[in-house]
């Protein structure tokens, strides 16, 4: 994690005058550049190669329960570059039924002294469509892809039913899962559909049409993405929705509308739109997590996700009862050292546990 720390991190975060939007599109161009060069990410896939660490989890195979947050990769441009990176699943989106440009810039914020991002993009990508024609020409990937899916932002939210059914629809082929987005703060009106009622509605919608999709096989998985702002009372009803609906898991959590845990010298430069991650999010996210594991007596798989920077944040989030795990600020402050770091740190314990290591943090099935 050194070489990250002390010389790439430093020039990614001096590219295009400090603009951080700038350094992520430059980032990602490399990568999808790498993505094209299949000896070198053969070379990286055994310098990151993850070890003992594949579990199965909701029926899907994973080499690593180490995956890519969504957000990173909207359009899944580098999804042959994740997996060289030490990632064992990649989740691409939120993506929305209409293409759209997202909010205006500035949208994205790097907060280093409190090792956090804010961001309010806006959902920006080049639409269901786009995303499905992309996968199909990419072919098999070598990990797991999972699908996030959310409401365009000119949808009006009585028809948000309609919408995410038909990016599912169009989609579903190319996913291994879909995660159904409720939880970004930054599209207007969207955590309105974490209402029980609504949410329902819209479980039962996306259920039926997964069915229907898969014919004589079993409907491929459907997770939900949960914010981390609700209440425990709330989130007992969105899984017991979860529960009685077939949604085969929860990603637990989203950014943050809480303006905890910023350093006193960054305080001031934090907008009051967008949503919070990294570390000022690690320790609600594992509050969840656990309350989610306890809730469903470990029923429900749950991909762990929030302010994950240290080996010992990932451990910890698995021992609440995380089958799964996601980063996305902690590849931006330590990068791809962090991923291998946790996959090691797994394989270890794996080595002592015997073959269940992972498996026995509980929630996989
Ligand atoms: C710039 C940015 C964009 C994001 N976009 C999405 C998104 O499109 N869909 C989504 O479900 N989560 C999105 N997220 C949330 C992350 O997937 C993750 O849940 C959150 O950042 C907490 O994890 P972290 O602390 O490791 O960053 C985004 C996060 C960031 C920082």
């Amino acid at each position: 994690m050194t070489a990250y720390r002390w010389l790439i991190r430093p020039a990614l975060f001096r590219l295009g005058g400090g603009n951080p939007e700038a350094a992520h599109e430059w980032t990602l161009s490399r990568l999808e550049q790498l993505s094209r060069h299949p000896r070198l990410l053969a070379a990286l896939r055994r310098w990151h190669a993850p070890g003992e660490t594949a579990s199965t989890v909701f029926g899907v195979r994973f080499p690593s329960p180490v995956g890519l947050a969504a957000g990173m990769d909207k359009d899944g441009r580098a999804l042959r570059a994740w997996p060289a990176l030490g990632f064992g699943f990649t989740e691409v989106g939120t993506v929305t039924w209409r293409p759209q440009p997202g909010n205006p810039r500035p949208r994205l914020f790097r907060l280093p002294a409190s090792e956090a991002i804010v961001n309010w993009m806006g959902f920006n990508n080049h639409g269901a469509a786009a995303l499905a024609a992309r996968l199909k020409t990419l072919g098999p990937l070598p990990t797991p892809l999972g699908i996030s899916l959310g409401k365009s932002k000119l949808t009006p939210l009585e028809n948000a039913v309609d919408d995410y059914v038909a990016s599912l629809r169009v989609l579903y082929p190319h996913g291994d899962y879909f995660a159904i987005n409720v939880s970004s703060p930054n599209t207007p009106g969207l955590r309105w559909l974490q209402d029980r009622a609504q949410f329902a509605e819209l479980i039962g919608a996306l259920r039926l049409e997964a069915r229907a999709l898969a014919g004589d096989r079993p409907p491929k998985p459907l997770l939900v993405k949960v914010a981390p702002d609700l209440a425990e009372s709330a989130i007992g009803g969105l899984l017991q929705v979860c529960q009685e609906g077939g949604v085969a898991g929860v990603i637990a959590t989203n950014t943050t509308i809480g303006r905890d845990g910023i350093a006193a010298a960054e305080a001031g430069l934090v907008s009051e739109a967008g949503g919070l991650s990294g570390r000022p999010l690690t320790l609600r996210a594992l509050q969840v997590v656990r309350f989610i594991h306890r809730e469903t007596g470990g029923a429900l798989p749950i991909v762990g996700v929030g302010g994950i920077l240290e080996v010992d944040d990932a451990l910890r989030m698995l021992d609440a009862g995380a089958s799964l795990l996601q980063l996305y600020s902690g590849m931006i402050y330590r990068g791809p050292g962090l991923v291998r770091g946790i996959n090691r740190a797994l394989a270890r314990r794996a080595v002592g546990n015997g073959p269940a290591g992972v498996s026995a943090s509980g929630g996989n099935s």
